[in-house]
């Protein structure tokens, strides 16, 4: 019989929501980084215009949805599936993911606190969000926060990468739930396998 996938989060696994949340930044992220992976190799070539024409945008849009994540994410604190192996396992995981919302909840405001502050005003998708005004300072004032910016978003980038790793570890050599209740939103497969398991 035909049953509708939960929205909310439960004990055996993540809902439709978090985890159509979870992959489409996952696109998103790929996309970013694709335009800033691209402004470092081809700086001003047209590849790099085509990109960085939407890094603007897309960030912007990565910042709603990791702010909208997090409040889901609190809604349903108390019904996720728990973190597989031992306590401090346990404890690294939600670490992790710790570390890995505030990269994300940082790292575009820099951007868009210093493009406002140089008088630029703030444009995505083509809407003005803010309009150009006069400059609160001048660019040597708000040369850390693009440092800043640059700097988290690259050690992101690395953490995605661990992030990413670890969870294919946990399918494909510790064959646990973990990386199931994240694609299916659930398993059959159990969340701390023995030590005589195959
Ligand atoms: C989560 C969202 C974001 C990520 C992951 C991200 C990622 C990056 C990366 C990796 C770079 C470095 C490129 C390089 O090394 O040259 C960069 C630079 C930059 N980003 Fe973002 N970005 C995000 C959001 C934004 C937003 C919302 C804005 C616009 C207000 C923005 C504006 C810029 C600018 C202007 C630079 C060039 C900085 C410089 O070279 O001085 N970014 N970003």
């Amino acid at each position: 019989m035909f049953t509708a996938a939960p929205m909310r989060d439960d004990r055996e696994g993540y809902g439709l929501v978090t985890r159509t949340l979870h992959w489409g930044m996952a696109a998103l992220f790929a996309w970013q980084f694709t335009t800033g992976i691209v402004r470092v190799v081809a700086e001003d070539s047209p590849v790099d215009a085509f990109f960085w024409s939407t890094h603007y945008s897309v960030g912007f849009t990565l910042f709603c949805l990791v702010v909208l994540r997090g409040l889901w994410g609190l809604a349903n604190l108390h019904r996720r599936p728990p973190h597989a192996g031992p306590s401090q396992e346990r404890l690294a995981a939600s670490l992790g993911q710790l570390l890995l919302y505030g990269l994300m909840i940082v790292i575009p405001p820099l951007m868009i606190v210093r493009a406002i502050g140089l008088g630029r005003g703030f444009t995505v998708y083509g809407v003005q969000l803010v309009a150009p005004g006069e400059p609160w300072a001048d660019r040597a004032t708000f040369a850390p926060l693009a440092d800043a910016h640059v700097i988290l978003a690259w050690t992101l980038l690395a953490c995605i990468v661990l992030h990413a790793a670890i969870a294919l570890y946990h399918g494909f050599v510790r064959r646990d739930a973990t990386l199931d209740r994240m694609v299916k939103g659930s398993s059959a497969l159990p969340l701390n396998p023995g030590p005589d398991r195959p």
